[in-house]
């Protein structure tokens, strides 16, 4: 048990005698992302969220959505717990135009959710239980531990992330193969939190080909595609469409699950309107609308319906003329920030000395590994002396280019490398 829970219920005391089991795993992770980026509220530079924002520092927010403001009477009635069938509908037709391998991919109709981390829960709920093993590269988004592990009691392993400069493949076979018998649940997150890495074209073969290999020998795999952070890929050889087709139709022992939405690729977090969608190999429609009723009983048992206000502004903003050339305008300030980084990398090779960069070539992040220094410790110091604030994940220290004006990024490396010079000194 976490010790965080843990020490919840000894607050409780007698009451804790209340908990369910669920109850008793659960806490609210005041130590992860949210209570470091608490901490780093009032600095100078702040590198820690997971949003975007301007060259001037307000919220990166397309014109389209907030046009939508005045709506019609009709976004106050309930939307319906699969959600508002015109919008399922458009998300559909985008999913295909945004991935062009899905066309006579034959999949679901994606059920709304409140955003991405209700459709993980949805998914958790429905496929992932105490005999059931959830595997995740090391360097993950620590949300899925609360949601797969605390949440519905499913068995966590991980594998390593990275060899040699690349997705490890061997690794995930490992852990593919390892363990006893039960269904695996994979979650692939490309691009990555807190990486901001993608599979290039040279590795989606390769880790498609492990899965295979292990629905082959026998073993049920759940393969969760979440496409948070869907579309900004910012290096060619870099698998640019969600691996979902590739899964789609792979084996009779593999279901495909597609979690995407308007939260990131979108820049709306708090709009809270995302999808959940599914294939397997063989699947029929009624089969789909199984599935798709599946996880709209998940949405009434738990919240009902999503907010149909959410929903009506999405369908405006995907109607909207402007729509495109805003995303790509968007799209280009998060890609103009990307090459900055990737130019003061190549500027100031004595950094490498003081933090070693981690495979990254699309997303909102990038993550370093501070050389010699704990990066709980580089991150304290930065705060403290620096007024900069970042997340430390997994040993990394998590920077989120995504908040950071590109003017002030060469500055914020440079207080990572005095922060770590500081500590050895
Ligand atoms: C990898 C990943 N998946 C899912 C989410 C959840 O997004 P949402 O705000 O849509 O729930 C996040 C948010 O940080 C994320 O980083």
């Amino acid at each position: 048990m976490d010790k965080l829970a843990r020490r919840l219920n000894i607050a409780l005391g007698g009451a804790a005698g209340f908990l369910s089991s669920e109850g008793r795993r659960m806490y609210f992770p005041s130590e992860g992302i949210l209570g470091q980026g608490a901490e780093a509220k009032g600095c100078e530079l702040n590198a820690t969220i997971g949003m975007a924002f301007e060259e001037d520092s307000s919220p990166l927010v397309m014109e389209c959505f907030g046009k939508g403001v005045r709506l019609d009477r009709r976004c106050f009635l309930y939307a319906g717990s699969y959600g508002l069938p015109k919008l399922r509908e458009a998300w559909r037709e985008m999913e295909v135009k945004k991935n062009p391998s899905l066309k006579g991919v034959r999949f679901s109709n994606p059920v709304v959710t409140n955003a991405l981390t209700h459709g993980l829960r949805v998914v958790a709920e429905l496929f992932a239980g105490p005999s059931d093993e959830l595997l995740l590269p090391d360097l993950f988004w620590d949300n899925y531990e609360l949601i797969f592990r605390e949440a519905v009691g499913c068995r966590v392993r991980k594998f390593n992330t990275f060899r040699r400069g690349a997705f490890d493949t061997a690794a995930l076979s490992a852990a593919l193969a390892a363990g006893s018998s039960g269904k695996k649940i994979l979650i692939l997150n490309f691009p990555n939190n807190p990486t901001g890495y993608s599979a290039t074209l040279a590795e989606v073969p390769r880790i498609v080909a492990a899965v295979k290999k292990a629905a082959a020998s026998g073993k049920k795999v759940v393969v969760v595609l979440d496409d948070a952070y869907f579309g900004l890929v910012y290096e060619k050889g870099v698998h640019g469409e969600s691996l979902f087709a590739e899964f789609a139709g792979l084996h009779e022992n593999v279901l495909a699950v597609k979690l995407d939405g308007t939260t990131k690729e979108d820049y709306v977090w708090g709009l809270r309107v995302g999808f959940v969608s599914f294939a397997f190999k063989g699947a029929t429609d009624a089969q789909l609308k199984a599935l798709e009723a599946k996880a709209a009983g998940c949405v009434r048992s738990g919240i009902s319906n999503v907010s149909s206000i959410g929903q009506h502004l999405a369908l405006a903003a995907y109607s909207d003329p402007g729509y495109a050339a805003q995303k790509r305008e968007k799209y280009n300030v998060l890609r103009g920030r990307y090459a900055e980084v990737r130019r003061i990398l190549s500027r100031h090779p004595e950094y490498a000395s003081r933090f070693v960069p981690m495979p990254f070539n699309s997303g909102y992040f990038m993550c370093v590994r501070p050389v010699g220094v704990d990066a709980e410790k580089v991150r304290r110091r930065l705060i403290e002396a620096y007024s900069t604030g970042t997340i430390v994940l997994s040993g990394l220290l998590r920077i989120s280019f995504s908040t950071v004006p590109r003017r002030r990024l060469a500055g914020l490396f440079a207080n990572v490398a005095a922060a770590i010079d500081d500590l050895r000194a």
